[in-house]
């Protein structure tokens, strides 16, 4: 007794690393149909050996299907996620389409699980938002965090394929044929868009999600999040004010029993490309402020960011109610 299930957007970044996931960790999997754009219909993916062929999405794809994983951007989300729930599917969205709606949880398993409660649809939160938090929220149950500042330095991978093929392009013609490059040794703002208020939408996300995840809308987040020319990991700097005083051994500690998360002596995007874990290094005490640590934090987004995250609701979903579902359209 196994799911149907389907990647929308499976040649993309993250749902390429959706295949990989539910190929290494053996996904309870009785069937899975592979979606893309219409540019990719007819191309194949490759799983467990098998060649899948890619199919261009459309209104009818999802009957017979229980577990779908979108990764194909907001718009696509919003234009068939409606006819997956319709037709009966459990949906786990990675993109921003549903994750402000009250009424729709956005979970990452290690911190939020009882927010899914009986939902169908559960969003996946924003790749940035998602590293901080396992580092955070283990801190923030013992410890009230009251303020974050976060400066991010994020990958180009946390853009797409397109835009990871477009550094590599532009870093060689850079190094070849001297070709000016925006991409190439450079580094700049976050592109999402800018709002009134000054802050571009991922610096918008990474705290009303935060707010939405932990539960908790009193804390004060600021970010600045800028786009770094390497191909995975984003890494954060983070400055966490909190209301009583903590010490670095103290965050160790708590640290150190958290899932998910791992401690590096100097951690790198390189070190960290292809890891599960998000790792931290670095905590220390802002000798400037009061009840405040200094944390420098990375994690491979396309995985617990995203892809990883993704997984592992799927996981939760069919330890905690699909497996024991009664009749279709959730069995086989
Ligand atoms: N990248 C990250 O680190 C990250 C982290 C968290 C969340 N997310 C979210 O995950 C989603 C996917 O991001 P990505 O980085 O994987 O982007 P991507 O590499 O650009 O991949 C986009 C995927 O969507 C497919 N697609 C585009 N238009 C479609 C359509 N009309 N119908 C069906 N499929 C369509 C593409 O198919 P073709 O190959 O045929 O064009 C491709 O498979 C986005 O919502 C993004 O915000 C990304």
């Amino acid at each position: 007794m196994k799911l149907n299930c389907a990647i929308v957007g499976a040649t993309g970044a993250v749902g390429q690393e959706i295949l990989h996931l539910l190929e290494q960790k053996d996904f309870p999997l009785h069937s899975l149909r592979c979606f893309a754009s219409p540019a990719s219909a007819g191309k194949k993916v490759v799983f467990k050996s098998r060649e899948i062929p890619i199919e261009q999405l459309s209104e009818k794809s999802f009957e017979d299907i229980d577990l779908a994983f979108f990764a194909a951007g907001k718009e696509v989300s919003k234009k068939y996620i409606p006819l997956a729930l319709e037709s009966g599917a459990y949906v786990i969205d990675s993109s921003s389409a549903f994750r402000k709606d009250p009424s729709i949880p956005l979970i990452i398993p290690e911190i939020n699980p009882h927010h899914i409660e009986d939902a169908r649809l559960i969003s996946s939160p924003n790749c940035t938002a998602s590293i901080m938090l396992m580092v955070l929220a283990p801190l923030h149950k013992k410890y009230p965090i009251k303020r974050i500042i976060a400066s991010t330095y994020q990958a180009f991978s946390g853009a797409g394929l397109k835009e990871m093929e477009k550094l590599k392009n532009e870093t060689l013609h850079y190094l070849t044929e001297q070709k000016p490059s925006s991409y190439a040794f450079n580094l700049f703002l976050h592109p999402s868009q800018m709002g009134a208020d000054d802050y571009v939408e991922e610096e918008k996300k990474m705290i009303e999600e935060t707010h939405k995840i932990l539960g908790d809308p009193t804390i004060a987040i600021s970010a600045t999040c800028v786009r770094v020319p390497i191909l995975r990991v984003h890494a954060l700097s983070l400055n966490v004010e909190f209301a009583e005083k903590m010490s670095k051994e103290e965050a160790l500690s708590l640290l150190a029993s958290a899932p998910g998360i791992e401690y590096l002596e100097n951690p790198t995007p390189a070190r960290v490309a292809g890891k599960e874990n998000v790792c931290y290094g670095r905590i220390r005490k802002d000798l400037s402020h009061p009840n405040t640590l200094e944390f420098w934090v990375l994690g491979d987004q396309l995985l617990k960011g995203a892809a990883l995250n993704a997984v592992q609701i799927g996981e939760h979903l069919w330890h905690s109610r699909l497996r024991w579902a009664q009749k279709r359209p959730i069995f086989h």
